[in-house]
């Protein structure tokens, strides 16, 4: 599997200065250098922006910043995005970096618990009206509560819009025969239940890196 990895990356575009700085940094300045979306899935975000042509993003899950800068690298000039990230310890590192990458002005670090950032979010675009629908939503943080990320996000996202959600494999756990019963496991596996059987929506499970769930709001 390493192998495979190794040459998926060696055959795929490499990652920018700014992002190899990103990565550095954090394998340097943290100790959870595993969380990394990386280069790979990275260049995929980057490539799925442009390919979908999304105005409005939101991240939920910054850490260092590295899937973010992926994700707003190629937003026009007039998109935004907002990223959520609970770790007040990581604002610096995740600020230097969208610097060094020229997408600051385009996004907004919200600081906090990601459920309440979510429902004052969804009260401003839902009730207020002073924020538009995102076009693309990467779900990326508390995998315990990928299930009610989805259920607070789904009205935030404008019909036709995708939500991704990355680790949707789960290093291949939520498939054993039993399946753990930690949380994290049981959090990923409830959420990929309730995609596939969501009529609303049409989902794929893309086998990158650790398993991204696509999924596409189709009302
Ligand atoms: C897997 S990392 C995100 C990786 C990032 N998307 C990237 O590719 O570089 C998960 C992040 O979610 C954050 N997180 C966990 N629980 C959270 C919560 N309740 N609210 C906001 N952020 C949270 C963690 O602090 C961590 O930085």
């Amino acid at each position: 599997m390493e192998n495979l990895y190794k040459y998926i990356e060696e055959h795929s575009t490499r990652q920018t200065e700014a992002l190899e700085w990103i990565e550095k940094q954090t394998h340097i300045r943290t100790n959870h250098g595993r969380m990394l979306t990386g280069a790979v899935q990275g260049r995929f975000l980057k490539m799925l922006v442009e390919a979908t042509g999304p105005r409005n993003i939101l991240e939920i899950g910054t850490f260092t910043g590295y899937s973010a800068v992926c994700l707003a690298m190629s937003l026009p000039e007039n998109g935004h995005m907002d990223t959520l990230e609970i770790n007040d310890e990581l604002e610096d590192l995740i600020l230097e970096g969208f610097d060094r990458a020229g997408v600051r002005e385009k996004i907004s670090l919200i600081i906090g618990d990601a459920k309440e950032s979510m429902v004052r979010l969804r009260k401003e675009i839902l009730e207020e009206g002073i924020r538009p629908q995102y076009d693309l939503v990467y779900i990326d943080a508390n995998k315990r509560e990928y299930p009610e990320y989805y259920d607070l996000v789904f009205d935030m996202v404008k019909t036709g819009g995708y939500i991704l959600a990355d680790n949707v494999l789960w290093d291949g756990k939520v498939c054993e025969d039993p399946m753990p019963r930690d949380r994290q496991t049981l959090g990923i596996a409830a959420f990929n239940d309730m995609a596939a059987a969501d009529p609303r929506v049409e989902s794929v499970i893309i086998p990158v890196r650790d398993g991204l769930n696509f999924i596409r709001k189709i009302h």
